[in-house]
């Protein structure tokens, strides 16, 4: 096999269909430029700190896997998993699934997460990490949307600010589908969609 047959660049510019039909938005390069431009960050300011990294599953695991491996400190990995009583796009009550397994009591904590959407999520965790008797608590988030930013609800460490509309790839899914594309894809407005 030749090797310009093996690298796919991009995904399909339009996946799904009516009337959930997602077009390309943002590509995996530019991505991975802010993933590692994060690792950078995260590396500078918990350097010598022996810090906790804990996904929130499942939207997590594709930025989980890409920012660890840009940092250039000695990390732990644990993950929680939270559910909401989730009715397709509405957000709903939340529940904790899995609990941190590691004791991280006394330890600095990045809680990584896919997106920050209404800031729910964020503040069930923040509260419930807290309550761990963690010595800090920091948050990074690959997307956060602008509804967040305007609710004064964003991250300690932001990827991209995007739209408030409905996205899917890069771990985040519609219905279970989706999560593993390395490009994010938008919602097509119901009137444009074919
Ligand atoms: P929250 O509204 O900030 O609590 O976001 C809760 C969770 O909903 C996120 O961690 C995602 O897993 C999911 N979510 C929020 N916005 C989207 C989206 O646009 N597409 C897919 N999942 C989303
Ligand atoms: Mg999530």
């Amino acid at each position: 096999m030749q090797l310009s047959q093996m690298v796919i660049e991009h995904g399909p510019e339009t996946i799904g269909e009516a009337p959930y039909c997602f077009r390309r938005f943002i590509s995996s390069e530019r991505i991975q430029n802010e993933v590692r431009r994060l690792g950078q960050e995260l590396s500078r300011d918990f350097a010598g700190r022996d810090p906790v990294l804990i996904g929130v599953l499942n939207g997590c695991f594709l930025f989980m896997a890409d920012l660890s491996r840009e940092l250039r400190v000695e990390v732990s990995i644990d993950f929680v998993k939270l559910s909401s009583y989730r009715d397709g796009m509405q957000a709903g009550r939340l529940n904790l699934d899995k609990n941190v397994g590691l004791d991280i009591a006394g330890r600095h904590v990045i809680l990584v997460e896919d997106i920050v959407d209404t800031g729910n999520s964020l503040d069930f965790l923040r509260t419930h990490i807290r309550g761990l008797g963690v010595a800090s608590l920091s948050m990074v988030a690959m997307f956060v949307k602008e509804s967040a930013i305007r609710l004064n609800r964003q991250p300690e460490y932001t990827g991209l600010v995007i739209p408030d509309d409905f996205v899917v790839g890069y771990g985040l899914d519609h219905g279970g589908r989706w999560r593993q594309l390395a490009d994010l894809y938008v919602l097509i407005p119901h009137e444009d969609q074919a």
